[in-house]
């Protein structure tokens, strides 16, 4: 049975240029939202950038432009890398846009008519530099303020909050009931742990003396929206059908034809972004415990074991990347070389070596060499044959197709490395069965017919499986094979399914084309 799927990812922000990071997440869903799309789900995929808040503000300062075209220009640079990349999104979240201002005020406005909101004064030591209160937390060993914080001085201001900590309980039960809730399972210990430490309510607002560039609190004027609160309703201010409508009695036929979504967030901001704030707040609105998000948390990519930082001058530009090695290349690194979940250590040789070992050797040189033999000994038509010498490689793509399924469960490495076994059983067919040698005696034309038509209903399996990571590498090797080669199919999605991928699809007699490289080797070392 179809599926809907609604796939959200963390939105960006918009204080700088996108990174290996940025890159890894989107990639990740786009490749969620393909696979979905593959077994025949109806897939809504949303991304976005966050806009708003005190860093974007204080970036356009020091550039000397207005935020509307500070943030214009930076998310341009995220929508020119998505492209590039091949992530195919259906809805872009840009925070800015009147139809989430709309929404996030009248949210607001709700929570404040219900009494979930109050206004509240703070007084403590606030950093100037920083612009935030800090707590005890924040203090030195010696108990002093160290100088990272500026100049600290005790102050009063009144915020708005949003109650919090009433829901403590509430949140407690969710976690302990829903067991999908969070991928991967450990983090669900983390979350609990940082939930049991829920101590007060959380501040959503900020006066507009200090901070402008936000969205305006619909009941006062003065303040502008926390930038997290304003961030996180992006997931249904921009939902498919027009958007959630938090209005006594409006339509949600639509909203709840996708909801809940399933969002992709990394590791950082699980607590308390969305792991307490988000499932609070949706509570807050009424969604019931079964319309919980469910939230894929993912690890980072580090850098010789070190996070990624602008001041260490270590961050992994991807533009930079694609350009040097195509998006195909980076595209199957990220989703191979790391675990879903877990955290992974970026290395340009491994992205090369990645690519060498399982595109370039392994399939590039499988397609080349089948296709080759099929226009050699059987002038490209392939007979659907069987032979006891091959029998391994039809197992082979039966334990490859199930192996594959590992993508349910999010773990898109496993996949992968399922097709990049099952093209090394091909290869190693080849190498045994000898196929220059069969051509030799008319005796074993059965034998070196089913070789050769095992080879090339692999690669049409290899390929199903592969388009969700490698579009484009897919694509290929369906028209080096002249499979599906209507025009309405040619570079389209649709092209490719799910069902098709078992084994024997290929009717006797087919015509294969002649072969192309599709995976030359990266010959230079990594500079
Ligand atoms: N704007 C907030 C998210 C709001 S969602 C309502 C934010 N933005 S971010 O630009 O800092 O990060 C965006 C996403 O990129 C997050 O999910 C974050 O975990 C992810 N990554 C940032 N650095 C990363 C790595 N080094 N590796 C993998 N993902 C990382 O947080």
């Amino acid at each position: 049975m179809p599926e809907r799927f609604y796939i959200c990812t963390a939105i960006d922000y918009t204080n700088g240029a996108p990174h290996i990071g940025h890159a890894y997440e989107k990639v990740l869903a786009d490749v969620m939202a393909r696979y979905h799309r593959l077994k025949g789900d109806d897939v809504f995929f949303l991304t976005g950038v966050d806009q708003h808040g005190q860093k974007v503000q204080q970036s356009a300062e020091k550039q000397g432009v207005p935020p509307q075209e500070f943030v214009a220009e930076t998310t341009a640079k995220f929508i020119a890398l998505w492209e590039k990349l091949g992530v195919k999104y259906d809805g872009w979240a840009a925070t800015v846009e009147p139809r989430h201002k709309t929404c996030v005020q009248r949210i607001l406005q709700r929570l404040w008519d219900e009494g979930k909101i109050y206004k509240d004064k703070q007084a403590g030591f606030y950093s100037v530099r920083q612009e935030q209160f800090l707590t005890d937390k924040e203090r030195g060993e010696d108990g002093e303020y160290g100088p990272e914080w500026g100049q600290v001085e005790f102050r009063e201001e009144e915020n708005y909050y949003f109650r919090l900590a009433e829901h403590k309980e509430w949140l407690l039960a969710l976690i302990d009931s829903r067991a999908d809730l969070i991928y991967p399972d450990f983090r669900r210990g983390e979350l609990r742990n940082a939930v049991e430490k829920i101590g007060g309510d959380l501040c959503i607002s900020r006066p507009k003396s200090r901070l402008e560039w936000g969205i305006e609190m619909p009941f006062d004027p003065n303040f502008v929206t926390y930038v997290w609160f304003d961030a996180l309703l992006n997931y249904i201010s921009f939902a498919p059908g027009g958007g959630y409508d938090p209005r006594e009695g409006a339509d949600l036929t639509e909203f709840h034809r996708w909801w809940p979504a399933t969002i992709i967030i990394g590791k950082d901001i699980l607590i308390p972004a969305h792991g307490i704030y988000w499932m609070i707040m949706l509570h807050a609105c009424g969604f019931s415990d079964a319309d919980m998000p469910r939230l894929l948390v993912h690890g980072w990519w580090n850098v010789a074991g070190a996070k990624m930082s602008k001041s260490e001058g270590n961050v992994v530009d991807p533009d930079v990347l694609v350009d040097k090695y195509g998006a195909e290349a980076l595209r199957y690194y990220l989703m191979s070389d790391i675990a879903t979940g877990r955290d992974s250590d970026f290395s340009e040789e491994r992205l090369v070596g990645r690519y060498n070992t399982d595109l370039a050797n392994n399939l590039g040189n499988l397609l080349n060499r089948s296709l080759n033999m099929a226009a050699r000994y059987r002038e490209c038509r392939v007979r659907k044959a069987e032979h006891a010498s091959v029998r391994s490689v039809a197992d082979a793509a039966t334990a490859a197709q199930s192996r594959y399924s590992a993508l349910d469960a999010n773990e898109v490495d496993a996949g992968l490395a399922a097709v990049s076994e099952f093209a090394g059983v091909c290869n190693e067919a080849i190498e045994r069965t000898a196929p220059w040698k069969l051509a030799k005696d008319d005796a074993n034309a059965g034998q070196l017919d089913a070789i050769l038509y095992a080879l090339a209903e692999s690669l049409r399996m290899i390929a199903i499986l592969i388009s969700p990571v490698s579009p484009k590498a897919a694509h290929g090797i369906f028209d080096q094979l002249s499979w599906k080669m209507e025009p309405a199919l040619s570079g389209n999605e649709a092209r490719f399914s799910l069902a098709d991928a078992e084994w024997g699809k290929l009717p006797d007699g087919h015509v294969v084309g002649k072969p192309t490289p599709l995976f030359p080797r990266i010959e230079a070392a990594a500079s």
